[in-house]
């Protein structure tokens, strides 16, 4: 009895967990996001260093958050939007190594990747063209 208390709290609270992310916090690291793409644009062509990994920290930061929640069982959106975020994750990584490197057509072919991944999950689940 205790015990399946127990595990009936913890699947709450990690439901709570996984889909506690309301729209307003997420409008927020969409908006933290794109100021991040926007600076890391301005950093590779000012050749400012800093600017670029002051965006790739606060991208990385900000897409660890992103959740979509499903709206049904057959509803894949959320395993997609957790993969559009490790996407994001990883090329905005890779923008930080090439710009090191001194790579700059590397870390914009990277950049380029961190915004095909917004602009996917925009045309998949925001469905912008209808609004
Ligand atoms: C997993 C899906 C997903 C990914 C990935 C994603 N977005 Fe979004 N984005 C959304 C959704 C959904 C909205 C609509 C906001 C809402 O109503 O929740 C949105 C809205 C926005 C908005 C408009 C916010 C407003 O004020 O209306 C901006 C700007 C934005 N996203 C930028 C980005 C950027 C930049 C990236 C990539 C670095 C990105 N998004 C990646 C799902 C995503």
């Amino acid at each position: 009895m205790k015990r399946s208390l127990a595990a009936f709290i913890t699947l709450a609270a990690l439901a709570s967990n996984l889909y506690g992310y309301s729209q307003e916090e997420r409008i927020k690291d969409m908006h933290t996001m794109a100021q991040a793409l926007a600076n890391v644009q301005k950093g590779i062509l000012y050749n400012n260093r800093q600017l670029v990994h002051d965006g790739v920290e606060s991208l990385k930061k900000a897409s660890k958050n992103i959740q979509i929640a499903p709206k049904s069982d057959m509803d894949y959106s959320s395993t997609f939007a957790k993969s559009q975020a490790e996407n994001i994750f990883r090329y905005a990584a890779k923008v930080g190594t090439s710009m090191d490197e001194g790579k700059k057509h590397a870390a914009l072919t990277n950049y380029t990747k961190v915004l095909n991944q917004c602009v996917s999950c925009h045309n998949k689940i925001r469905k912008w063209q209808n609004q």
